[in-house]
C-alpha cells in the first residue's frame, strides 16, 4: 500500500478524475489517492497502460477505473465526463496531469508539431476541466490541480511545452476566479526534474544533459513521484480549502538560481521521499 504522509480516509467517498493516469506522475498520485479511500478515475489514450494502473491499485486494496479517452477530442471528453457522472453522480476532484512533448529547437518546430503539444498541454487541460465543472463540480464545489512545468524564464528545446504549461498558469489563474463561486478551487503543481519514466522519452543523445540536472537545483538531486504527488494531494484536500489559483513549485529550488552565484555545497542533503513502492527509476538514470 502507498505510504502516504496524509491521514487514512481522507477521500473516502471521493470520486478524482486523474488524465494521464497510466504512467509516471498520474500513476503514482493515483496510488496515493486510491490509498486515501478515493475511487480514482484513470484516463489515458492507452487502454493497456490504464488496465495495468487499475490491477496495480486492485492489487493493494484500492479502487480505480480505467476511462479511455483522448482529451483533445472535445466531443470525447463532453462523453468522458458524462458517463462517469452517470455512473458515480459526482466529480469531486480533476487532476489534469496528461501531458506529451518532443525535444526540438523553436526553428525546427512545425505547425503541425507545435498545435499538438498545445492541444495536448494546454486545450486538452481546458476541455477537462469545463466539462468538469459544467457537468459536476458547478452544482456541489470540487477541486482542480493543473500540473505545469518549470518553465519560468524560458524552456529552451521545449519552446512548445513551455507556451503551453505558461497558458496553463494563467488558465488556473483566470478559472480561480470565475469559479470560486460555485466553490471550485483550481490550483495548479509544477515540478522540475522529476525522476520519473516521462524522462524516457528523450533522446539518448540528452542523456549526459539530464544527468547532470541536478547539480543546477540547490537541493542537489531529482524529486520524486511521490514529492509530486503529495503536492497535488495537498491541494485537492481540505487542508487547501482557502487556496485557489496559485501555482506551486516543486522543484528543489531550481528558478531561485542566479547566473554569476557560486551554488553552495550540500552540507545536509535532503532525503527524498518515496512513499510509491512502484516507482521505476527511468532508464536514462540506470532503471531498466
Ligand atoms: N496523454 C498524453 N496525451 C494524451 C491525450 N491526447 N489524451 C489523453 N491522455 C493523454
Amino acid at each position: 500500500m502507498y505510504r502516504s504522509v496524509f491521514k487514512p480516509g481522507l477521500f473516502k467517498d471521493q470520486l478524482t478524475i486523474v488524465t494521464g493516469g497510466g504512467s509516471g506522475i498520474g500513476r503514482c498520485t493515483a496510488h496515493e489517492l486510491a490509498a486515501l479511500g478515493a475511487t480514482v478515475a484513470l484516463v489515458g489514450r492507452d487502454p493497456d497502460k490504464l488496465a495495468r494502473v487499475r490491477e496495480e491499485i486492485a492489487a493493494v486494496g484500492g479502487v480505480a477505473q480505467a476511462w479511455p479517452c483522448n482529451i483533445r477530442d472535445e466531443a470525447a471528453v463532453q462523453a468522458l465526463v458524462a458517463a462517469i457522472v452517470a455512473e458515480h453522480g459526482r466529480i469531486d476532484g480533476l487532476v489534469n496531469n496528461a501531458g506529451g512533448q518532443f525535444p526540438a529547437p523553436l526553428k525546427d518546430i512545425s505547425l503541425k508539431g507545435w498545435e499538438a503539444v498545445l492541444q495536448t498541454n494546454l486545450t486538452g487541460g481546458f476541455l477537462m476541466a469545463r466539462e468538469c465543472l459544467n457537468q459536476a463540480m458547478q452544482a456541489r464545489g470540487g477541486a482542480v490541480v493543473n500540473i505545469v512545468a518549470d518553465m519560468w524564464g524560458g524552456m529552451p528545446n521545449m519552446g512548445h511545452s513551455g507556451a503551453a504549461r505558461a497558458g496553463m498558469v494563467n488558465f488556473t489563474e483566470t478559472a480561480a476566479f470565475e469559479w470560486a463561486q460555485y466553490g471550485v478551487r483550481v490550483n495548479a503543481v509544477a515540478p522540475g526534474y522529476v525522476a520519473s519514466s516521462g524522462m524516457d522519452a528523450y533522446p539518448p543523445s540528452m542523456k549526459q544533459t539530464i544527468q547532470a540536472f541536478p547539480q543546477t537545483v540547490p537541493l542537489k538531486r531529482f524529486g520524486t513521484e511521490a514529492e509530486i504527488s503529495a503536492a497535488i494531494v495537498f491541494l485537492l484536500s481540505e487542508a487547501a480549502a482557502f487556496i485557489t489559483g496559485t501555482t506551486l513549485r516543486v522543484d528543489g529550488g531550481r528558478p531561485n538560481v542566479r547566473p554569476g552565484m557560486p551554488m553552495p555545497a550540500l552540507r545536509n542533503p535532503s532525503v527524498p521521499f518515496d512513499g510509491f513502492h512502484l516507482a521505476q527509476t527511468p532508464k536514462v538514470l540506470g532503471g531498466d
